[in-house]
């Protein structure tokens, strides 16, 4: 008798495994014809996208906040759009060229954040780059133009399953030579960035200043080494990366140690 029941009992759970548990694992990793395992199927892929494909519920929405992204100062005043960092309002890949992207930032939080003990949501995130890096005082979490920049940030963000890994977000590392050589960055500021920055870093029409009033605060991302270096090597001159690690190491050094607005904490 109990050697039947046991038999009955082997085949029973057999069968649940073959049913449950084999086609669980073989959704969840893709297997090549060779069986060796290719991409897990949740690594997000990168698609182009259109804010003005957004749904008609929040279509002004989100068309303001991507305006607001493109043109900020046409809102708050100052020198400073957020585009001039996050390119094209962050819908890039990254990488070359692209700034810093924001195409699924919105699904990576709330998170924990290096610079902060506590979790942070993404309009905290958006707050710390109005206050230390546009030196405005962020505007009210429940205004208009706080909402609009949210929903464009989500629905740019809406390929993107929540809580994947994004790839193409925030700056590509990079090991950077020591020693930075500040007076040699200046030669660097000179011959490579002077003409579209102004010699005294102020910008003009068409580029935004890099030190100086009109700047981003001494506490923003962009006043450390690693942050700065690694934007400039990828994407500065404009639409001509070319320095090598040293010489953006070195202008880094150089823009580090002009004046820039002191970050009161607004
Ligand atoms: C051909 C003109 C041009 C040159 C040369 C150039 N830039 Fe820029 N730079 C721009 C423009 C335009 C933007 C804003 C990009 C946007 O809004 O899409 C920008 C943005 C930036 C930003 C981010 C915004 C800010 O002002 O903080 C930094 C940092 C920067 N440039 C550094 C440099 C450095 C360093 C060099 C020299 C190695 C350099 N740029 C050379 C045109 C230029
Ligand atoms: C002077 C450059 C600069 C400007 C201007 C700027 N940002 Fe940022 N932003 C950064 C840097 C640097 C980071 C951090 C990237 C990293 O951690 O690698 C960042 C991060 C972010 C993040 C989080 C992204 C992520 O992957 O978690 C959001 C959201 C964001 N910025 C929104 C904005 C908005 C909205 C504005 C305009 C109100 C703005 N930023 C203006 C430089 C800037």
């Amino acid at each position: 008798m109990n050697l039947i029941r046991n038999c009955m009992l082997a085949i029973i759970l057999a069968i649940v495994f073959a049913i449950i548990v084999l086609p669980y694992y073989g959704g969840l990793c893709a297997f090549a014809d060779d069986g060796t395992t290719v991409v897990p199927r949740y690594m997000p892929v990168y698609r182009d996208i259109n804010p003005n494909d957004a749904p008609e519920n929040i279509h002004n929405a989100v068309m303001s906040g991507y305006d607001i992204l493109i043109n900020t100062p046409g809102y708050f005043g100052g020198k400073l759009s957020c585009g001039n960092c996050h390119f094209l309002g962050g819908l890039t890949k990254g990488g070359k060229d692209g700034g810093i992207s924001l195409l699924g930032a919105a699904a990576t939080y709330p998170r924990g954040s290096a610079g902060e003990a506590k979790v942070i949501d993404l309009q905290t995130a958006v707050r710390n780059c109005f206050s230390k890096s546009l030196n405005i005082s962020p505007p009210p979490p429940q205004s208009r133009q706080m909402q609009s920049i949210i929903a464009y940030l989500h629905w740019i963000s809406h390929d993107i399953p929540i809580y994947s890994k994004v790839p193409w977000l925030g700056l590509p590392p990079v090991s950077l030579p020591q020693n930075p050589d500040a007076q040699n960055g200046g030669k660097v500021y000179s011959t490579h960035c002077a003409k579209c920055h102004a010699k005294d870093g102020s910008g003009n029409k068409a580029t935004p200043p890099l030190w100086g009033q009109n700047s981003y605060t001494n506490a923003s991302p962009f006043n450390n080494q690693n942050i700065f270096s690694a934007f400039v090597l990828f994407n500065m001159p404009k639409g001509n990366a070319k320095l090598s690690q040293q010489q953006a190491q070195n202008v880094s050094s150089f823009i580090m140690s002009q004046s820039r607005p002191f970050w009161v904490g607004k």
